[in-house]
């Protein structure tokens, strides 16, 4: 398979049309972005972490009859998918509080949540990614209801999985974004990636943060944290 044009440069990835009108091929960058791109860097080795993790994860949900647009890992880098018209929504899925919710609601970060929690960003730059009930869904014209059922019984299938998963691997899932696309006959498929950029992997015994958080926070042991998750998740 060859690669065509370049359709989308993003963030973390640049997206190319191939000589297969169905199928597109995914590149994964090593720079990264914070805060909607208020702060910028790059993380050494990322792109083939994210890019081999995303694989190893959507390998994973298939064996658990969760189809996504993943069909091969083609290099180091790059990934073939399906093509999808995404949806232009960033699907959350919380276990703990962290991050914007903890803030939002002033629960401390590491609080246990009483039940999964679901939310809906709006991804638009401009707009600096607001926060969606499924009202504004509508009203936007977004996606309709049987869609957000669909998205829903996913995202929560992929928590219940990566958090079993996970468990053994002595990491605590704390939260993740999942994106979606509608294929050709309209079904819902999930698509972009799963990995320590989207989501938030704490160590289960000392709480270290194995993620992007330790980019977004000046931390330090960026790189570490992404080939120590990777390790444990393939290893
Ligand atoms: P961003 O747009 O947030 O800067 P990336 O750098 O990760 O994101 O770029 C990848 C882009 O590709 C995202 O906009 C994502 O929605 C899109 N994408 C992911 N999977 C697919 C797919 N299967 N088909 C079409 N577009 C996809
Ligand atoms: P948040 O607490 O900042 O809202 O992030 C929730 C989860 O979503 C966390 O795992 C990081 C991920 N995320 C993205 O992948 N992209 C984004 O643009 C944002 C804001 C969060």
């Amino acid at each position: 398979m060859e690669k065509t044009k370049v359709l989308y440069e993003g963030k973390a990835k640049i997206v190319y049309e191939t000589d297969d009108p169905e199928k597109l091929i995914v590149y994964f960058k090593d720079d990264a972005t914070a805060g909607n791109g208020e702060k910028h860097g790059t993380i050494n080795g990322k792109g083939a972490i994210n890019n081999e993790m995303s694989a190893f994860f959507f390998n994973l949900l298939k064996t658990h009859g969760i189809q996504s647009h993943f069909v091969e890992k083609i290099s180091d880098r790059e990934m073939v998918v399906k093509m999808l018209r995404m949806i232009a929504l960033e699907v959350v899925v919380r276990n703990v509080a962290a991050g914007s919710l903890a803030k939002r609601l002033g629960l401390p970060e590491g609080t246990p949540l009483k039940t999964p929690v679901l939310e809906y960003d709006y991804k638009n730059d401009e707009l600096g990614d607001p926060l969606l009930n499924r009202y504004h869904i509508m009203v936007l014209d977004i996606a309709r209801v049987h869609e957000l059922d669909e998205i829903e019984h996913i995202a929560f299938s992929v928590n219940q999985i990566l958090i079993n998963f996970l468990k053994a691997k002595n990491i605590r899932l704390i939260d993740f974004k999942l994106e979606f696309g509608r294929d050709s006959k309209d079904r819902i498929v999930l698509a972009d990636e799963i990995s320590p950029d989207n989501c938030r992997f704490w160590d289960m015994a000392t709480n270290e943060k194995l993620d992007k958080d330790r980019f977004r926070h000046d931390m330090g042991g960026v790189e570490e944290a992404y080939k120590e998750m990777l390790h444990r998740v393939t290893a």
